[in-house]
């Protein structure tokens, strides 16, 4: 399957948001990396489990045997989604930052003050803070951070691998990082926990949408992603081993469940979540066989066909990249703008290539102006913040421009956006 301009036209009929935004106007939307558009797949079958399945699991009514199955289908999905073996694999929270936050107090408990963690020098703030806060605690002593290249945007493993010793009971990364769009190699990372004896936790949320993600593969302990960076609602899913779900004990209220990944949910169940999910990740699925009449079979073929559309993704979006990158005729790219800096890889190669996220400064503007004029002038939504990263400080910056890109953007929305940073990078100021 590959992805060209006439099934980018299909494609963004399964998105209501992709051509005009509710105020009526036809934009560019570029802000992916902070919330993709949702999927009509997704909200269609949130708002049927909402109505449908309105009732807590439990009972013998259809409403409450509906709900359950409706978690179950959606913890499967996810399942799928991230090649796990399973449902009961499958831990939902209200956020991944929540998740993160469980997941390393529950870890915290067996650490006796002296140990240490070790990350990556472009986590989001979800990745830091619930390990920071095992040092506040006193759990742990120290939070290594494993620093990229501040000119190539990537980070050489080996420096990871130095920080790690003999008391590193955690090694922690992002799959990629949302400012700088670097990707980290999540099988040799996940070696160097193992070796180490530490567990492997990946955070998964900015690259969910981009490429395959795959827990066996990676052989990680626990990873995190969230709904609404893939074309669904607010909502996030663990992917946890089935020995950390038994043997660690999170915060929980007395007569809530002791085992499975319910033991490790606050609170009740949305069904409507599961189901909004549910339907994101058969709509991926479908890219993967687009003449299907019906979704897929839970487990073998749905996650065959999400293979084959996140290869296809990944196609179609290193496409996109390489012309955000060099341009085309005299429209200029990012890499030579005069007077534009972009942070991160500078090119789509490489061991793992990088997600279409493009991080930038244009000389003499100030990001938020800069910001409000590519979206005044020139109808294209992109992000003028921090991030919640610590990437922007280390280049001494406050915030930065950011153009996320998915799968549903097109050449004439990367094109639009180059034209008005070659035409604004021209003014005098
Ligand atoms: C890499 C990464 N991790 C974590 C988060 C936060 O996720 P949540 O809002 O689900 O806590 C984000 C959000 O932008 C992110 O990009």
């Amino acid at each position: 399957m590959r992805i060209d301009s006439r099934f980018v036209k299909k494609i963004r009929k399964e998105f209501p948001g992709a051509e005009i935004d509710p105020m009526g106007r036809n934009r560019a939307f570029l802000d992916n990396g902070a919330g993709t558009l949702v999927a009509l797949r997704s909200a269609e079958r949130e708002a049927f489990a909402r109505i449908d399945w309105s009732a807590n699991v439990g009972n013998l009514f259809p409403e409450s045997i509906g709900a359950e199955e409706t978690i179950l289908e959606g913890r499967q999905a996810v399942s799928d989604l991230l090649g796990a073996n399973g449902p009961e694999t499958i831990v939902s929270g209200e956020s991944a930052t929540s998740l993160l936050f469980s997941l390393s107090y529950a870890m915290g408990r067996g650490f006796s003050g002296t140990e240490n963690v070790v990350t990556t020098g472009y986590e989001h703030y979800t990745n830091i803070n619930p390990w920071v806060e095992l040092g506040t605690m006193g759990r742990i002593r120290e939070l290594r951070f494993a620093e990229f290249d501040l000119e190539t945007g990537l980070l050489d493993l080996d420096k990871l691998a130095a920080l790690v010793d003999n008391r590193t009971k955690v090694v922690t990364v992002s799959a990629a990082s949302n400012v700088l769009g670097t990707r980290t190699n999540l099988r040799e990372a996940g070696k160097i926990a193992r070796d180490a004896g530490a567990h492997f936790v990946v955070d998964a949320v900015h690259h969910i949408a981009h490429g395959v993600t795959d827990v066996k593969a990676c052989r990680c302990d626990a990873l995190v992603f969230s709904g609404y960076k893939l074309f669904s609602r607010h909502g996030s899913f663990m992917y946890m081993r089935p020995k950390l779900i038994e043997g660690l004990t999170p915060y929980k209220v007395f007569s809530s469940p002791k085992h499975g990944p319910e033991k490790w949910e606050w609170g009740t169940r949305d069904q409507a979540m599961f189901a909004a999910t549910t339907g994101a990740i058969d709509y991926v699925s479908w890219i993967g066989y687009p003449s299907a009449k019906r979704p897929p079979k839970p487990g073998k073929q749905r996650r065959s066909r999400l293979l084959a559309a996140f290869k296809a993704i990944e196609d179609y979006e290193k496409r996109l990249s390489d012309l955000v990158l060099e341009g085309r005729g005299r429209l200029k790219g990012l890499l030579n703008i005069p007077g534009l800096t972009l942070y991160g890889p500078k090119d789509t190669g490489g061991k793992t290539g990088r997600d279409p996220t493009f991080s930038f400064k244009l000389q003499g503007w100030d990001d938020r102006k800069l910001s409000k004029l590519l979206w005044d002038k020139y109808a294209i939504a992109v992000g003028a913040e921090d991030y919640f990263s610590r990437v922007p400080a280390l280049y001494k910056a406050e915030t930065m421009l950011r153009a996320t890109f998915v799968h549903y953007n097109t050449e004439r929305e990367a094109l639009a956006m180059l034209k008005a940073l070659n035409e604004v990078a021209k003014r005098k100021r």
